[in-house]
């Protein structure tokens, strides 16, 4: 067997994408290594939502570079996968003479011919959008042990063209995947032992997938006839735009014990002038009354988003409009970035760009806000008994990493015959972060 390392960087999906590329590179004979060093192959799954994801590549090559180097052995044959391989192509190529093979997250069910291609041909990139779908030629393999949580892509790209993502481009147009495909691939999950599955889309809640008789359904559809698979503990998704959310999607919190009581619902910003620059398509009016309308059918679920702090043209006012929106929503947990402007998109060529002080002033006052937040929702849980779902084992091998239903870590001591299972854990302490705990 030949040994290949793997680097994702980004979103879930890309970690999805890399086990459908191991489980392709393992017919062509490579097996995982942890260990750089050993591997004969080297695969970077890469993102390129801001500026620092796409450095990262560059600065992960030239440690590839210097490792294999070093070693007398044959050169590691590079390949870049993900969305800086599908935005920048020819450009790593030609800036990087170390990288072997460039393919986009469209087209890696084509590694095995393009792997065969590298013996005769000495550099190729591979972005094309292909007119078939990747999904119909991927593998998922049968009979593998797999970890008790995992993801399962059912949509993915993205027509919403928000003025600072790439994804649009990187991602290519939205398609939904077909509702039986789904079904499939969730009862091989379950009987290869997974308890907790997380549905998968860069816009989830757009899903719009067909079944064989022809039925188009939706997000929430789909998670009624999910809930009914024999053997699945949870299940969850993610991620979701506000124009997207229907009636289905929130009456599935309220009917479907299986579905967890957590939404991430990206917001972005406070400001209706700002969601108007950005090109949402909704306002925060829009937003806050489906946060009333999914709290009044699950007082308990927990709520998160993504944030953009100092997009063009966001003046004090904007920005204190985004801090007035986070306190009045109260989240359990939310990300915050700073603006990055990306080559391609509109904003990146709007009048008004932030000088780098006001936004990161502005991160991290809002960061602060968040933590506090997420404090104060972890400190709720102390002294209740939830039902978590043993994920792993922590470093100390006593050690019992776990997910409660809000998705946050929860660390208990316990055997490692725990990992895999739900258990009644009752909660001693919080802090920012996680949970500490009692398994009973
Ligand atoms: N489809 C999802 C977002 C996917 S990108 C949605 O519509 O919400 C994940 C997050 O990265 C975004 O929610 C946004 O907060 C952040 N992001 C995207 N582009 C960015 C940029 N140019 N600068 C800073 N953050 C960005
Ligand atoms: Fe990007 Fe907007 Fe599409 Fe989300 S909805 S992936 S932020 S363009
Ligand atoms: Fe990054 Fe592509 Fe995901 S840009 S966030 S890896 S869709």
């Amino acid at each position: 067997m030949k040994k290949i390392y793997v680097k994702t960087y980004g979103c879930q999906m890309n970690v999805y994408d890399s086990d459908r590329m191991l489980e392709i590179l393992s017919k062509e004979g490579f097996e995982e290594t942890k260990d750089l060093k050993e591997s004969d192959a080297v695969l970077l799954n890469t993102c390129h939502i801001r500026e620092k994801a796409a450095e990262k590549l560059y600065s992960d090559i030239g440690r590839v570079k210097k490792i294999s180097e070093k070693q007398s052995k044959k050169k590691k044959t590079l390949i870049v996968s993900g969305c800086v391989a599908q935005a920048e192509g020819k450009e790593i190529i030609k800036r990087s003479p170390f990288v072997d093979l460039v393919v986009g997250p469209q087209s890696y069910h084509k590694l095995p011919n393009l792997m065969q291609s590298l013996k005769s041909e000495k550099r190729i990139v591979e972005t094309d959008f292909p007119i078939e779908s990747k999904f119909d030629h991927l593998i998922n393999q049968k009979n593998k042990i797999r970890k008790s949580s995992a993801f399962l892509t059912i949509q993915e790209g993205c027509d919403k063209f928000c003025t600072f993502c790439v994804v649009p481009y990187t991602r290519g147009a939205e398609y939904s995947r077909p509702v039986n495909d789904i079904i499939d691939e969730a009862k091989l999950l379950i009987d290869s032992g997974v308890k907790e599955i997380t549905l998968l889309g860069q816009n989830v809640n757009a899903y719009h997938g067909i079944d064989t008789s022809g039925k188009i359904y939706s997000l929430g559809e789909l998670l009624y006839k999910l809930a009914k698979l024999t053997g699945l503990k949870r299940l969850r998704y993610t991620t979701n735009h506000p124009r997207d959310v229907d009636d289905a999607m929130i009456s599935a919190h309220k009917d479907l014990d299986i579905l967890m009581p957590y939404l991430h619902l990206p917001i972005q910003s406070g400001s209706n002038k700002i969601l108007k620059l950005m090109n949402r398509g909704h306002t925060t009016n829009d937003y806050l009354k489906i946060i009333e309308k999914i709290r009044n059918v699950r007082p308990d679920i927990a709520i998160s988003s993504d944030f953009i702090i100092g997009f063009p043209n966001e003046e004090e006012n904007d920005f204190y409009d985004t801090y007035k929106l986070i306190e009045s929503v109260q989240y359990s947990q939310a990300y915050s970035f700073a603006y990055s402007a990306r080559p391609g998109t509109p904003a990146a060529n709007m009048d008004n760009q932030l000088s780098k002080k006001i936004k990161m002033e502005r991160l991290h006052k809002v960061q602060e806000l968040i933590w506090s937040q997420q404090r104060l929702f972890n400190s709720t849980m102390v002294g209740k008994t939830i039902e978590i779902l043993a994920d792993r084992l922590g470093k100390d091998q006593k050690q019992i990493i776990g997910k409660s239903p809000y998705l946050q870590s929860v660390h208990f001591d316990g055997p490692k015959e725990y990992v895999g299972k739900i258990m009644n854990v009752k909660i001693i302490s919080s802090n920012t972060n996680s949970l500490a705990g009692e398994a009973i």
